[in-house]
């Protein structure tokens, strides 16, 4: 049939998770057991801001730009979802410096962070385009509701009525640690426009020093083209019942601004006017297109 399969969402602290690769307990491990290693650096985003894209970033940097890994591990086993119940068995498995992937909200983010020397990096991207993204991810992602009409979608994602919950909040709430040392951001639309430029900011981050033909290398292989094309990297190896990709790619457009393709100009007023209220405090700024 056409129609996914509903998936019924449950509440941990107030947010929206899937099961069955999340439950209550994976959930409680992450936040109040999982340890924390001080070498760690967490790959955290909201859903479809480019956790995929900083992920490949990562495992290149990790070998100074030699593609092998990247290109004969899937990279869910490359840099684990320490939240969900596949990721804490994958975690095991996990050799030191670790990277690992997040999309947890910060107030129930690992516990045993906030007292080590793990670095975060945050990946951004504007909404309106993270709304658009999500909206067909959730048409083949087996975990997630799916997204109906494009203006019933809009209200939900405004109320954060989808996994991990609000953009606005998970936003807010990582953005607190902006000026710490160990914590580093930064956006889709800036990886977009100078991806070489993001690496090696990056770089420096991590503490890394690659050589430019390492840089150059960690560029080239992290393009949308050469995620689409890695099959260790565009999810080709995942069953359809899974995430079906015969409804949609996974490397869906890959671009800054498909939302004005997506909007009408009240619905985009009314994610304006949304988006004043709820980031007034937060001096965040993005590209909107590029
Ligand atoms: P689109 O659906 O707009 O194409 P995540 O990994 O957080 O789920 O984010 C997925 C989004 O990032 C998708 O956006 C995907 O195409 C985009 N993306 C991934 N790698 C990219 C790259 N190298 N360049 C540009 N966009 C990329």
């Amino acid at each position: 049939s056409s129609y996914k399969m509903p998936s019924q969402y449950f509440q941990y602290k107030g947010i929206n998770f899937s099961p069955p690769s999340y439950t209550p307990e994976s959930l409680n491990f992450a936040e109040n057991e999982f340890q924390v290693l001080d070498d760690d650096v967490y790959n955290v985003t909201y859903p479809k801001s480019g956790t995929s894209w900083m992920l490949e970033i990562l495992s290149l940097i990790r070998n100074n730009g030699d593609p092998t890994w990247a290109r004969t591990v899937p990279n869910w086993l490359r840099c684990p979802w320490y939240e969900t119940v596949e990721g804490q068995e994958q975690m095991k498995d996990v050799e030191p410096p670790r990277a690992i992937c997040s999309h947890l909200p910060h107030q129930l983010f690992a516990k045993s962070f906030f007292s080590s020397k793990a670095k975060i990096i945050y990946t951004l991207r504007n909404p309106k385009d993270v709304m658009v993204s999500l909206f067909y991810f959730s048409k083949i992602l087996c975990l997630y509701q799916d997204s109906g009409t494009f203006e019933e979608y809009l209200e939900i994602f405004l109320k954060g009525e989808v996994p991990y919950g609000s953009w606005f909040d998970h936003v807010k709430g990582w953005m607190k640690m902006k000026g710490q040392s160990n914590f580093f951001y930064i956006t889709y639309e800036e990886l977009l426009k100078d991806l070489r430029g993001s690496v090696v900011r990056i770089c420096k981050f991590l503490g890394r020093d690659l050589d430019d033909t390492a840089i150059d290398s960690v560029v080239e292989n992290s393009t949308f083209k050469a995620l689409k094309e890695n099959t260790m990297s565009n999810y080709s190896l995942l069953p359809t019942s899974f995430m079906d990709q015969t409804k949609g790619s996974f490397y869906r457009k890959g671009v800054s601004g498909d939302w004005k393709n997506h909007f009408t100009v009240a619905q985009s007023e009314h994610f304006d006017r949304v988006y004043q209220e709820k980031m007034k405090d937060c001096d965040i700024k993005f590209f909107w297109e590029i």
